[in-house]
């Protein structure tokens, strides 16, 4: 990670926005095993005290592999027998005491000195068990059947650590062995919890020719199905039971949480409905309904005008926002050296000022902007500006400030329409959502 202080000025905006949310956290057995674990711990502990509730959840997978030798699934979920019972809680039992004793860490030598974190753990779940599927009878393996989400949240309001293994109980007092990633998914719906956070070992998602995803809707996760482990299903669940976000991040790689939480760029892959639905990559089938959008605008000298030739030609720097196969608006991120700009930026008419119609955060400007920021970040660049002549408060309100022609890139100021007499707009653009 950068040691440069600006990385840490950075990132303020996003100790602000992750303060006082919830977040709940899986750290698997593989996760466990590794020795990159105790940076993890130090950096969940360094992400608890910055003010985020922490819900931990930790599987023993691998090491109940170990122990048990010959051990029977059914559709990659354990079968769990009564005599295995006493392996899996002894297993638990010591993972969950070494991941305590790492929170408790208070030697000179480490970062956790002078920090006294609270790890809490307890009948926090009611379990039920799975029964029999395809004919398999899945004895005393179970499924989440209530998260006590009173208790965990009286004990985050305490300011704790709230840690969960993966087992519930059931009325009757039988332990349940639960999967640890659809527990984690369960408590993150039951908290209404602001993320689930997924340590695996190769951390982001990459697309076909191996370049990290760092963003993507649980529409696109589907796709990644196929190919995945078992806790893809349980983020996808988590995403469209309404978790804001699901973040994929590697335990092995040091420093890779707080990357991905803090910074612009990011480490993992973060999974997100907001604009994901809704605002996409423009395509050459678009034109026209671009076209449509704007031409209105142009008419009215809000926009500079573009022929449809010049809107073929720059398809691939425009996204659009599309609301069951009607586009009803778009803008256009063009980069230049070290900074971008946002160009054309309009929506509907019948679309404008819709986030509260529609129930959303922000609406279809906002999330267009968003989206922007988020290619220029992607194309790695660091500042957008944009000229406009009658949308100046809109720019301003979402953190844009005045600037002059002097702070445009060259060949932007060469080609200066003084007539238009557009106002500088400019952003130092941090990646939302992170
Ligand atoms: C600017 C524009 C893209 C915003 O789209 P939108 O989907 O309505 O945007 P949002 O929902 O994110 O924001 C709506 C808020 O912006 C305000 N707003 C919209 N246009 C504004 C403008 N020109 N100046 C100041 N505020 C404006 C609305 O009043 C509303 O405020 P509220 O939240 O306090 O009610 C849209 O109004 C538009 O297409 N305008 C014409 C084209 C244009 O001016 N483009 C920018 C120049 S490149």
């Amino acid at each position: 990670m950068d040691t440069n202080p600006q990385w840490f000025r950075d990132s303020t905006p996003y100790i602000s926005k992750h303060r006082n949310k919830t977040f709940v956290v899986l750290l698997e057995g593989g996760a466990l095993a590794h020795a990159n674990l105790v940076n993890v711990v130090h950096d969940l502990a360094l992400v608890h005290v910055l003010g985020v509730r922490l819900v931990v959840v930790h599987g023993a997978r691998q090491q109940i592999d170990q122990a048990l030798g010959e051990a029977s699934f059914h559709n990659g979920r354990r079968i769990t027998r009564e005599t295995d019972l006493p392996t899996l809680l002894g297993i638990f039992g010591e993972q969950r005491a070494r991941l305590e004793a790492l929170f408790s860490t208070g030697l000179p030598t480490s970062p956790l000195r002078e920090t006294d974190i609270a790890v809490v753990s307890g009948n926090f779940i009611t379990a039920r068990p799975v029964g029999i599927v395809d004919g398999v009878d899945h004895l005393l393996t179970g499924r989440t059947r209530r998260v006590h989400s009173d208790r965990v949240n009286a004990a985050l309001e305490a300011g704790a650590l709230v840690m969960l293994s993966p087992m519930g109980y059931s009325p009757s007092g039988q332990v349940f062995n639960l999967a640890a990633d659809e527990l984690a998914a369960d408590v993150a719906l039951a908290l209404g919890a602001e993320k689930l956070i997924v340590f695996n070992e190769t951390g982001a998602l990459t697309n076909p020719v191996g370049e990290r995803i760092s963003i993507m809707s649980p529409v696109e996760l589907h796709g990644h199905l196929e190919t995945g482990e078992q806790h893809l299903r349980s983020i996808l669940r988590a995403s469209r039971g309404g978790v804001r976000s699901c973040q994929i991040v590697s335990y092995a790689e040091d420093g890779a949480l707080l990357t991905e939480l803090f910074t612009a760029a990011g480490a993992g892959t973060q999974i997100r409905e907001s604009y994901g639905a809704l605002i996409r990559p423009a395509n050459a089938e678009d034109v026209s309904s671009i076209v449509e959008v704007i031409r209105p605008l142009e008419e009215a000298g809000v926009l500079v005008r573009r022929s449809r030739d010049r809107l073929e030609e720059e398809i691939d720097h425009f996204l659009v926002a599309d609301i069951d196969n009607n586009v009803v608006g778009c803008c256009a991120v063009y980069p230049f050296d070290g900074c971008a700009e946002l160009a054309c930026v309009a929506v509907h008419p019948s679309y404008r000022d819709t986030a509260a119609l529609r129930n959303r955060n922000s609406g279809i400007g906002a999330s267009l902007l968003e989206a922007a920021e988020q290619k220029a970040v992607d194309a790695g660049v660091e500042r957008l500006f944009a000229l406009t002549t009658q949308s100046r408060d809109w720019f301003v309100d979402h953190a844009f400030t005045d600037a002059s022609l002097e702070d445009l890139p060259t060949p932007k100021q060469e080609m200066y329409n003084y007539q238009r007499n557009a106002q500088v707009m400019i952003k130092e653009l941090v990646r939302h959502g992170r």
